[in-house]
């Protein structure tokens, strides 16, 4: 069986997750469902990043100590993992004491060798980014990054000489054009840093304690993102001097998956650190785009954060699996409102997918008092039915073997769409009123079962709840992903999506 590791960047414990952060969980777990139903042998992993000064603070704020701050905080995210239906196969928490001193041997070893070494820091810090800037990098005096303010600092600190890998940094993206996409973010990383000169990286602090401490220097600890990149082969095994069979069967990951706004650490400092180690580097990373909020950033000074939750209590885990899967591409952000969700929820869920199930399980239980059996129809419209069936499931490992997800799904509601037409070509309640038809009718009402289950089976990697509900009211055990010829029988029909009366719902939210 061929491996797959894919993996999600882990969440900051600061605070509780949005919307857009648990969008990467549901991408990666649609990618990681799909993999395994194509007979991958599959390792997801996620988890959450619990050092740095901003977790220390926040502890601080509400008087706990970091690490009981930290593992509320996890617990929270791994209940919103679980509640959103996330197919982890591993959590992983920078606080593992496993993590924790496979990181501190990281270190200890770039060290020994040279690539990282003591010196000095002068600049300006902003605390909630972990990272200093120039003078002239500052936008209005303030970070860059997230507008916040910055302070002056001067500390001892250590280095990580990237320059010394620059070289074979590029070189590396040369030979494996596909490391990276969509390719315009490796470009815009490739002119702003990599071009110019790669800096070297300061890589401790010794302004706050919440981290891993440098074993032969303990005023200092690590910098996190040393820390948080580790994550992906702490956590499957890797000792620095031994690695474990899972690691040697798991590593390199096959694809890495991140946010636009941490590609630079993942197509940077991360190949850096595992050349470093000697080790092989990924072969894919994906920088998402994201979800903005009426096309503007989730943020708790703006108020406009949704939770997951929050959206699940309104609407439904598939629903808002759907919503985030379909709404946002392979390389532009989407966008989130109340109004869209409704939208988008009456017009695909409720009438394209839910009513087609309802309607022909209802036809199928009303003109058959018993088994529907397979009846070959030679009509255009049917032909043209069971090919569009028939190349489905192609159609959509192609759309997800290149990360386009969204038009993934797209396929399928193609065919839903397409499904929909057919009954309207074909209308079976007038074949219904011919006994002459009676042939007819019930190879129609099987294709549209057939159609449907083929659907509802590509749909499982993501509304994998609806799918098994489908498969469920249909009555089959038929896992073939092409159209067959067989029989239905003992279909029970529930409505999937209930119509949502937008005036109504938009009113009970108070948006
Ligand atoms: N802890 C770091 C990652 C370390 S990986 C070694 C971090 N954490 S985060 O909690 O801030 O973000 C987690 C992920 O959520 C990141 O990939 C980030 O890009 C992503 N997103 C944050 N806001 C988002 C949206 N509004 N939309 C989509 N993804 C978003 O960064």
């Amino acid at each position: 069986m061929e491996k797959f590791y894919i993996t999600t960047a882990i969440t900051y414990t600061s605070s509780k997750p949005h919307i857009g952060n648990l969008y990467e969980m549901i991408l990666c777990d649609a990618i990681a469902r799909h993999k395994r139903l194509h007979g991958y042998d599959v390792l997801f992993q996620t988890g959450t990043d619990e050092h740095g000064e901003k977790i220390e603070q926040k502890a601080s704020n509400a008087s706990m100590s970091p690490q009981q701050y930290v593992d509320n905080i996890a617990l929270v995210i791994k209940d919103l993992c679980d509640l959103m239906n996330i197919s982890y196969d591993k959590f992983v928490r920078t606080t593992n004491k496993n993590h924790e001193e496979v990181v501190s041997k990281i270190f200890k070893k770039l060290y020994d060798q040279g690539d990282i070494y003591l010196g000095e820091y002068k600049g300006l810090y902003c605390v909630p980014c972990e990272s200093f800037f120039t003078e002239t990098q500052l936008v209005d005096g303030k970070c860059p990054d997230c507008g916040g303010e910055v302070k002056e600092t001067c500390e001892e600190a250590y280095f990580f000489k990237l320059s010394n890998y620059s070289e074979r940094l590029v070189k590396y993206f040369e030979e494996n054009p596909n490391f990276v996409v969509p390719l315009s973010r490796k470009n815009e990383m490739f002119n702003n840093f990599i071009k110019p000169g790669l800096q070297d990286l300061c890589v401790s602090r010794t302004s706050f304690k919440w981290g891993v401490p440098v074993s032969f220097d303990d005023k200092h600890v690590i910098y996190v993102w040393i820390d948080a990149l580790a994550n992906y082969i702490t956590n499957i095994g890797y000792n620095v001097d031994s690695v474990t069979p899972e690691f040697e069967k798991y590593w390199p990951a096959d694809l890495q998956v991140v946010g636009k706004d941490i590609i630079r650490f993942h197509i940077i400092y991360w190949p850096i650190i595992l050349m470093a180690l000697g080790l092989p580097l990924p072969k894919k990373i994906y920088g998402h785009p994201w979800l903005l909020f009426q096309n503007d950033k989730m943020s708790k000074s703006k108020g406009n954060i949704m939770y997951p939750d929050d959206l699940v209590k309104l609407f439904g885990v598939d629903a808002v699996r759907y919503y985030c899967l379909s709404e946002i591409g392979f390389a532009n952000d989407g966008n989130i409102t109340y109004e869209l969700i409704i939208d988008k929820y009456n017009s695909d869920l409720a009438n394209t997918l839910g009513n087609l199930v309802n309607r022909t399980i209802s036809m199928a239980n009303k003109y058959f008092d018993g088994p529907v059996s397979y009846k070959e129809i030679l009509d255009e419209y049917s032909k043209d039915l069971i090919n569009k069936v028939n190349s489905l499931d192609s159609l959509v490992s192609k759309k997800m073997d290149e990360l386009y997800v969204s038009e993934a799904l797209d396929e399928i509601f193609n065919v839903l769409r397409r499904s929909n037409k057919y009954i309207d070509e074909t209308t079976p309640w007038i074949l219904a009123k011919d006994e002459a038809q009676r042939e007819k009718l019930e190879g129609v009402i099987y294709n549209l079962l057939e159609s449907i289950r083929v659907c509802a089976l590509e749909l499982s990697s993501f509304i994998p709840e609806t799918s098994e509900k489908i498969l469920k009211q249909l009555n089959t055990n038929n896992r073939e992903s092409k159209f067959t010829e067989g029989v239905y029988e003992g279909m029970v029909g529930e409505p999937l999506f209930v119509r949502i009366d937008k005036e109504e719902k938009l009113k009970e939210i108070g948006a």
